[in-house]
């Protein structure tokens, strides 16, 4: 009887040491770990193992981590899911999966050195749905919370605030009237209504609607949105000038001189609506895909990219003159193609994964901000970014110094600060993890997504006509999925 009680105490204990010793210190976290509530078209959470610090970081433990998701569906025991991970090296990882039909009975295994770490697997019995499913909520202030969206954007209520109380058939009219010019400028006019899009299109390059479409369909799939109508600008440049009457345009990017709503880039949104899918660089796959450790990198500046501003021929100059300091190239001949003799020859294209096998970033303007900047940031760069009048929807939050090292506009002492980075490697190194803690905080595809849903969100409570489908609007259809929504929506098959 005592030896009993004493045995049973004894694997008790062991078992304690165990999961203090290890397990108990593995830390996860993420929306991909509410799957019920937070569909995305890749779900996503990150594996912490907080015991080890990055010194004591070794190739090994990506090894020791194996993760497992299965599920049934509706038509089988078995669930389609695509399980990728992504080795931060720094004793964290991130896991994504991504969801093909709707499955029930999901469980996410996530083992260390072959056991359970504590409290795996985790188990959803769902529905858990593909993003294509077109399952919408219907109470967009209940879906934000419940899809994990931040309380407070400033950027969206600063953009917004010129504009109250509006009547867009009057706007509409008035943005046709100034801003239509076919040749040089393309913008839609979107309608949405009982949760569908239509839109109307102006210019003559009108394929970037698509990305507006994306957006757009994949809110509504999620949830219920707001009856609206809006004018999204397809191009880069923004177009309302201030000291100009404040008409409510949508664009990509911003600037010091323009008042347009700003909303994330086409090329950051792509690349959270396809993860996973047909773009291979975004916010999660950069992290993961770098090869070196800072202290390995080698501490020179890095660029590639096309001669879209006379600053980058410029680049080229300056590094010329401190070849030591500089890796940089042009990748392609358009705007200067008479300066090729002289800047050339161009350099072929190189994986973006690559950039970090050196420490320093150079980020300057393209035809207006280099959309490229979330990337460096999440790859943990240390970012010269040149000062500009153009920025984009999240840099408003970010601090010189803190997350980035600032270079003049006409990179006067870009040289410099090169120079101060090789010299202080402990806080440029401060700099890099910033910035990628930032990216992590803030520009992945949840934030993304949010920011967006935030935005008509707010939109939508400052216009006060009736929304109308105006005659000779294009319906902009769902994609055909077949899919079991929970009972509460009844329309689901309407399109199908
Ligand atoms: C991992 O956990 C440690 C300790 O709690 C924390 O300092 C660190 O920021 C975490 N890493 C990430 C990427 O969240
Ligand atoms: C799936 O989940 C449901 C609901 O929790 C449960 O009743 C059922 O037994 C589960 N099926 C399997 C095979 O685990
Ligand atoms: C510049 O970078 C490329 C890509 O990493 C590399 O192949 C090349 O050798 C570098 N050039 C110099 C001069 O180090
Ligand atoms: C644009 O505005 C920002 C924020 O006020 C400022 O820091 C920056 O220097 C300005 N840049 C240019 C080129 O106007």
């Amino acid at each position: 009887m005592e030896t009993n009680i004493w045995s049973i105490f004894v694997v008790y204990m062991s078992l304690i040491s165990i999961k203090l010793s290890e397990s108990n210190k593995i830390k996860i976290s993420g929306p991909g770990l509410q799957p019920q509530n937070i569909v995305m078209p890749a779900r996503y959470f990150l594996v912490n193992f907080t015991y080890l610090n990055e010194d004591s970081y070794t190739p090994h433990l990506g090894k020791n981590l194996a993760v497992e998701i299965n599920g049934r569906s509706t038509k089988s025991n078995f669930c389609r899911v695509w399980v990728n991970t992504l080795d931060r090296k720094d004793g964290t990882f991130i896991v994504r999966y991504k969801v093909y039909e709707t499955c029930t009975n999901l469980s996410i295994s996530i083992y260390y050195k072959n056991k359970h770490i504590e409290n795996s697997p985790f188990m959803f019995d769902g529905p858990i749905q593909p993003d294509q499913c077109n399952c919408p909520d219907e109470d967009l202030n209940l879906w934000l919370k419940k899809y994990g969206c931040s309380s407070s954007y400033e950027n969206i209520i600063n953009d917004l605030k010129p504009f109250n109380k509006l009547d867009m058939t009057v706007e509409i009219q008035k943005i046709v009237q100034k801003y239509h010019k076919p040749e040089s400028t393309s913008f839609c006019h979107y309608v949405i209504k009982n949760n569908k899009i239509y839109r109307d299109c102006y210019g003559k390059h009108i394929g970037f609607n698509m990305f507006a479409d994306n957006i757009l369909l994949s809110l509504a799939r999620k949830v219920f949105l707001p009856d609206m109508e809006l004018v999204i600008n397809l191009g880069d440049w923004p177009l309302v000038h201030k000291g100009n009457e404040p008409l409510p345009v949508f664009s990509w990017c911003g600037s010091n001189e323009t008042i347009d709503i700003v909303m994330p880039t086409y090329d950051l949104t792509e690349s959270a609506l396809e993860n996973m899918g047909r773009i291979t660089l975004d916010t999660l796959s950069v992290q993961g895909n770098v090869e070196l450790k800072w202290k390995n990198r080698k501490p020179i500046a890095f660029w590639r990219g096309r001669d879209s501003r006379a600053e980058r021929l410029k680049l080229i100059d300056i590094a010329r003159a401190y070849p030591e300091l500089f890796n940089v190239s042009l990748t392609n001949f358009f705007f200067y193609r008479d300066k090729e003799a002289q800047y050339g020859p161009k350099q072929p294209h190189i994986s973006f994964f690559k950039f970090f096998d050196y420490k320093y970033q150079i980020n300057v303007d393209g035809t207006v901000a280099a959309y490229r900047f979330p990337y460096l940031l999440a790859g943990g760069g240390m970012v010269l970014k040149q000062d500009s009048p153009y920025y984009e929807h999240f840099y408003r939050d970010l601090r010189k110094w803190e997350h980035y090292v600032p270079v003049a506009r006409d990179l006067s002492d870009l040289v410099k600060r090169i120079k101060w980075a090789r010299e202080h490697d402990y806080e440029a190194h401060v700099i890099a993890d910033n910035g990628r803690k930032f990216a992590l905080e803030n520009l992945l595809p949840q934030h993304i997504i949010c920011y967006y849903a935030k935005l008509f969100s707010e939109w939508s409570k400052r216009l006060e006509n009736k929304v109308t489908i105006r005659d000779g609007m294009t319906h902009v259809p769902q994609p055909k999925f077949e899919c079991n929504c929970p009972l509460k929506n009844k329309n689901i098959h309407e399109e199908l």
